[in-house]
């Protein structure tokens, strides 16, 4: 068994960077809670251990609304008016997506409850000292960086966020903990750290302790939960990760890659869309084809799934593999326009796993396509040499096999998964 020396922390941090993609108003909402919370952390005496559950709790608090740009547009938005019961559905699917994974269970309860009232009237029936504590810090410094204008000088914004807090103490928020934090906001660099969170000081020297290796199989569950945040965006494509994962395996066996080789491949492909957290639901869902603005858009993704990857230099060479994925030997994919001197056999493998899973499910603009269009189109694209004559070879020769894959996947989905809003 493989074990990678990561510091979960560290991977954590490159997922919160996943979660904050691109979207108007929540990048970065999820590091400034963090850092809110270690302000309070440090003034709360907090044991190490919990210090670092109350850190990457806060990092991926918002982790089950993932899957809808809308609901985490609207979390990040202070004059949303969250109906009662609307406000905690993204924190019990985080606790789903969570608990049964060996890395994140500890932090799975305190997702599921940072939203609860002190006062009471929440789903969980948890009231006061009953919530956890690590769930009361992330809610109030969720409130604070929310309510946190992030224009203009942010040293304006103080005592208006001070005197908000201080109205929903012992209502919404844990009295003692209001003290604290209205203790440790009188210091101008309280709120100066939230402007430039990667220097924020306490913030990351905390981050960089205690090393708890990962082995290839907690960091293949991690790349499981993604793979179905990334799958959730849209019921057209709502096992297409996984697909893409089985097939790509499949062909680099074919093609003689090692056992660990095929762990790190299952990785690549489970996070090869990683970056499509960056687009739109509504682009992806669109039942027609896509206008020219909207293709742009859907471009970045490969972009962003390789500069988050590729920020955890243990999974190396899986940032290549997984986001190499729509450039073609012949230097005219995107988006960094690599050609065939460049492509290594990891990511030819996966761009042709792509395509084929691609083709041979449904799409919202038309049906799955049967084996004598995919063989052609695929031929095609040989051809023009935008991907490997080789290695589609070997799939056409496993043609059912790798078939199977993508059916046995689209069987499992529940039928009753509504993606948008899961
Ligand atoms: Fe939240
Ligand atoms: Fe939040
Ligand atoms: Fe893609």
């Amino acid at each position: 068994m493989t074990t990678f020396y990561i510091n979960p922390v560290n991977l954590i941090q490159t997922l919160t960077m996943a979660l904050d993609l691109a979207v108007d108003g929540v990048s970065l909402h999820q590091k400034r809670t963090a850092i809110i919370c270690s302000h309070l952390s440090e003034r709360l005496g907090l044991r190490i251990d919990v210090e670092h559950d109350l850190l990457s709790a806060a990092l991926i608090h918002d982790i089950g609304a993932a899957s809808s740009t809308e609901e985490r547009r609207k979390l990040a938005d202070p004059s949303m008016e969250w109906s009662k019961e609307a406000i905690f559905v993204h924190a019990e699917k985080g606790y789903q997506l969570l608990v049964n994974s060996d890395t994140f269970l500890e932090i799975a309860e305190a997702i599921r409850y940072h939203h609860d009232n002190w006062d009471g009237g929440n789903p969980s029936g948890l009231a006061g000292q009953d919530i956890p504590l690590i769930a009361r810090v992330i809610h109030l410094a969720d409130r604070i960086d929310v309510n946190t204008r992030k224009t203009g000088p942010i040293l304006h914004n103080c005592e208006r966020v001070q005197s908000l807090i201080k109205a929903g103490s012992g209502r919404s928020f844990d009295p003692e903990l209001v003290d604290v934090f209205l203790d440790c906001s009188a210091k101008e660099s309280f709120w100066l750290d939230l402007t430039a969170p990667d220097r924020a000081s306490t913030f990351n020297s905390k981050m960089k302790m205690g090393i708890t290796p990962l082995s290839i199989y907690d960091m293949l569950h991690v790349a499981e939960i993604f793979a179905t945040i990334i799958d959730r965006m849209s019921r057209f494509t709502a096992t297409h990760s996984r697909s893409v994962s089985g097939v790509a395996v499949f062909l680099a066996k074919w093609n003689g890659f090692s056992q660990n080789e095929l762990h790190l491949m299952r990785i690549a492909g489970l996070l090869h869309d990683l970056g499509k957290l960056s687009i739109p639901n509504a682009i992806l869902e669109k039942p027609g084809p896509l206008t020219r603005d909207e293709q742009l858009i859907v471009r970045q993704h490969t972009y962003y799934t390789y500069i988050i990857l590729d920020q955890i230099e243990q999974l190396s060479p899986v940032a290549q593999w997984a986001a190499w994925h729509h450039e073609t030997l012949d230097g005219q994919g995107y988006p960094f326009r690599l050609n065939e001197a460049a492509l290594s056999l990891g990511a030819r493998i996966m761009a042709v796993a792509d395509i084929f899973v691609a083709l041979a499910e449904n799409r919202p603009y038309r049906k799955k396509l049967p084996q004598e269009s995919i063989q052609r189109i695929m031929s095609a694209m040989v051809k023009e040499n935008k991907i490997s004559g080789r290695i589609v070879q070997t799939l056409f020769d496993n043609f059912s096999e790798a078939n199977l894959v993508v059916q046995t996947m689209e069987a499992m989905t529940q039928p009753t998964l509504d993606p948008v809003s899961a």
